[in-house]
């Protein structure tokens, strides 16, 4: 098959578009033909090695897949070949104590697809036939690969991790981002307010498009007195932060009394200070997540056919110009999420 892989560390220029091993499925899992597959921020990070692929290399980026099945192996039932699929990204082993009580993604061997195993640059994807959902034929391909990974991460920040109700403020940090797109979008859903960040004026009237009630350019504006100022000095009841360092230290001052600051990702640096005054003080929670269960995703899939959550996509590009997509989202100019086809 043809792939999208690295096989050194570095910027968009180690792409390389190439012949590539062709998956076989073994027991228990199946083979998927990719017709879609989105970019994600930890792309970036598996690229240039600050999270280098568990595997080694050379790998195949690319956790988000939308497809048709192309064959399964020994012992999968239920699955015709040719059917329309979306993959959920999380690996478990079903055995450790977390996922034996229900929490598979703080499995002791937790893993993505794409991450851990090569992913969906490519025209050919293996993957455990149990994270194989149907996709619903109201959803293109394009648009299903915007769900498994962003907005399923930003479901779980916001209503299983944070509780989201009617009613509240929802400070959302990058409204661009394949993850701030879908929270947006989610916390409108929940019934609450949203002010988010953008780093460039073109992202405000994006931003705005999906229901956010205010936008800051955190470049000329500074995001707390903002938060500050649209809440009448109160503060939000919820951070969804996903970038570290001063971004999360400077979220923790936008909460008001009882508030909970969700950390999804930190792809500025994997660091960030708390200042512990504000959060004993004010009874904060400041809160880990990683990804969501199956279950929700058949869930958002359900908002997405009724047309109540819509799925962000930016840009296609075909998967022989992988390295522009990447590129794309190196500089930052995604308006959500940019994805890749065979
Ligand atoms: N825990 C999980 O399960 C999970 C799942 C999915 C994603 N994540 C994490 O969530 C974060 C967002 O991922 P994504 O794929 O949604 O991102 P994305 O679509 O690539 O967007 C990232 C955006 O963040 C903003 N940003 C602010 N500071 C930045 C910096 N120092 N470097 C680069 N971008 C910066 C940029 O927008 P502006 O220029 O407009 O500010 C950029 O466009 C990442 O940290 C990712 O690893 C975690
Ligand atoms: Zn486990």
């Amino acid at each position: 098959m043809k792939a999208a892989f690295f096989k050194e560390h570095g910027g968009a220029e180690k792409i390389l578009y190439d012949d590539y091993r062709d998956p076989a499925p073994e027991a228990g899992e199946v083979v998927v033909r990719v017709r879609a597959c989105a970019l994600n921020q930890v792309d970036m990070l598996l690229l240039d090695g600050r999270f280098p692929p568990p595997e080694g290399l050379p790998h195949v980026n690319g956790c988000e897949v939308t497809g048709m099945l192309e064959a399964v192996g020994p012992g999968v039932t239920g699955l015709e070949r040719g059917a329309r699929v979306i993959l959920f990204p999380g690996l478990s082993c079903g055995r450790c104590e977390y996922c034996l009580v229900g929490q598979r993604t703080v499995c002791v061997r937790y893993g993505y697809l794409g991450a851990h195993k090569d992913g969906g640059y490519a025209e050919l994807i293996k993957a455990p036939a149990a994270n194989v959902l149907p996709l619903p034929e109201t959803i293109t391909f394009e648009s299903g690969a915007a769900v498994p990974l962003a907005m399923l991460t930003s479901w779980h920040a916001l209503i299983a991790q944070a509780g989201c109700r009617p009613g509240q403020t929802v400070l959302v940090q990058a409204a661009g981002s394949g993850v701030g797109s879908a929270a947006i979008q989610i916390a409108r859903l929940c019934g609450a307010r949203v002010i988010t960040t953008v780093g460039s004026d073109d992202k405000i009237d994006f931003a705005k498009s999906l229901g956010a009630d205010h936008v800051v350019n955190y470049r000329h504006q500074d995001f707390v007195e903002e938060t500050k100022r649209w809440t009448g000095k109160r503060g939000v009841d919820i951070v969804i932060e996903h970038i570290g360092g001063d971004t999360f230290e400077r979220s923790v001052y936008a909460l008001t009394r009882l508030g909970t600051l969700v950390t999804i990702g930190s792809h500025d640096t994997h660091w960030g200070r708390l200042d512990l005054r504000h959060v004993y003080s004010k009874n904060l929670k400041v809160l880990g997540t990683n990804l969501g269960s199956i279950l929700e995703l058949r869930t958002i899939l359900d908002h997405v056919v009724e047309g109540r959550l819509k799925p962000v996509v930016d840009r296609v590009f075909p998967l022989r110009d992988t390295r522009a997509a990447v590129q794309h989202v190196l500089d930052r100019k995604n308006k959500g999420k940019v994805v890749v086809v065979p």
